[in-house]
């Protein structure tokens, strides 16, 4: 179990007392880890993570999880650790305050590094002040009751809506903030659509499909791929492709797998070809080429005997030498603006 500061952090109020427990809990964006497992009464958190990996952590480890937060409900208490980017985590805000009933307590964690002053400033902002703060473990870890007479009602209104999904691109695709290259067309992925030939037949999947470009490019160019599965961690990136794929639903099966690709594709899955922009990072900043890596090989092993896969990776990322280990025949596309495209054909077993 990777150590949380800002799992660690969240929790200190209540360890010291400082805050009482509430009967029943929402946390969200909720993480896995030792200081929650120290929790007693885990019956009363409910969990909501729309990153797979770390739904699966929570699952696993006998937490009630899920997606998205379940609109209506009302909790004793609200925690939440906000991701870095500010328009989700001004929504996250807002939706914190919703589900809390009138007189509970809101607690958030942000570590310094990622962002703590600015949304530790919104919160103030749309709260009128703070009941409580405390630095510890590099993060600032602050929280207010819920009194609508002290809420800024029209932030409040605006910053729920804050990360809807909207058009982006001239009107062409949907997204919303925080998924992955959220309002913009990333420069690998348009390296890789640029490159993508005309002729590929047969059954596709997408590993990391984000909200949906490169499958969109592989159906609009490919009239000979039958059928697309997209999988994709985060389920609000996974939303966005649904909607956007939607247009090629007509003429291919399309289905959308929430899904950790680290932990291999479903048995029985074969495909013809592969297309994949993979993530070297989880959710954070650090490089975790691993989980490029990872993808390499449930490609390969999903891989049909006569299909290819499709790659784009950031030139420098070491994947040549697992590419050549994998697959008879690798071949660089091309090299272009710090990526390298790579087909690659005959995966070893
Ligand atoms: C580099 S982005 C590419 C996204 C999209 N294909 C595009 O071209 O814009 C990698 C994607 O992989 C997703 N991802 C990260 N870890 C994952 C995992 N373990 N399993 C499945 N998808 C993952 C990310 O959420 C992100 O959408």
């Amino acid at each position: 179990m990777m150590s949380d500061a800002a799992l660690d952090a969240l929790l200190l109020p209540l360890n010291q007392r400082l805050l009482a427990a509430a009967p029943d809990t929402l946390f969200l964006r909720a993480r896995e880890g030792a200081s929650l497992h120290a929790r007693l009464q885990r019956d009363s958190l409910h969990c909501v993570q729309p990153f797979k990996p770390w739904a699966n952590a929570l699952e696993r480890a006998g937490f009630d999880v899920a997606a998205e937060e379940s609109a209506g409900r009302i909790f004793g208490q609200t925690w939440l650790l906000p991701p870095r980017q500010r328009e989700e985590a001004r929504a996250l805000i807002a939706r914190a305050f919703d589900a809390c009933a009138p007189g509970g307590v809101v607690l958030v964690s942000v570590p310094n590094d990622e962002g703590a002053k600015s949304i530790e400033g919104d919160f103030r902002k749309l709260v009128g002040g703070l009941d409580g703060g405390l630095s510890k473990f590099h993060c600032r870890v602050f929280w207010a009751r819920r009194d609508d007479a002290r809420l800024d009602g029209g932030l409040w209104a605006q910053w729920r809506n804050a990360d809807a999904p909207r058009p982006i691109l001239d009107g062409r695709f949907i997204s919303r903030p925080g998924v992955f290259a959220w309002n913009r067309v990333d420069a690998g992925s348009a390296l890789l659509a640029e490159q993508l030939p005309d002729n590929l037949r047969g059954a596709a999947a997408d590993l990391g499909a984000g909200w949906g470009f490169l499958s969109d490019a592989l159906l609009s160019r490919n009239p000979g791929i039958t059928s697309l599965d997209a999988f994709e961690a985060d389920a609000r990136a996974l939303d966005l492709a649904r909607q956007n794929l939607a247009p090629h639903a007509g003429r291919c099966d399309i289905a959308y797998h929430w899904h950790d690709v680290t932990t291999g594709l479903p048995a029985g899955h074969k495909f013809d070809v592969i297309i994949s922009n993979p993530p070297f990072h989880d959710t954070g900043k650090v490089a975790q080429p691993e989980i490029g890596k990872r993808f390499l090989h449930v490609a390969a092993d999903a891989l049909a005997p006569s299909g290819s896969m499709w790659l784009v990776a950031n030139a420098h990322l070491p994947y040549e030498s697992l590419l050549a280990e994998r697959f008879n025949d690798v071949h660089v596309v091309t090299a272009a603006r710090g990526y390298k495209v790579f087909e690659a054909r005959g995966a070893k077993r």
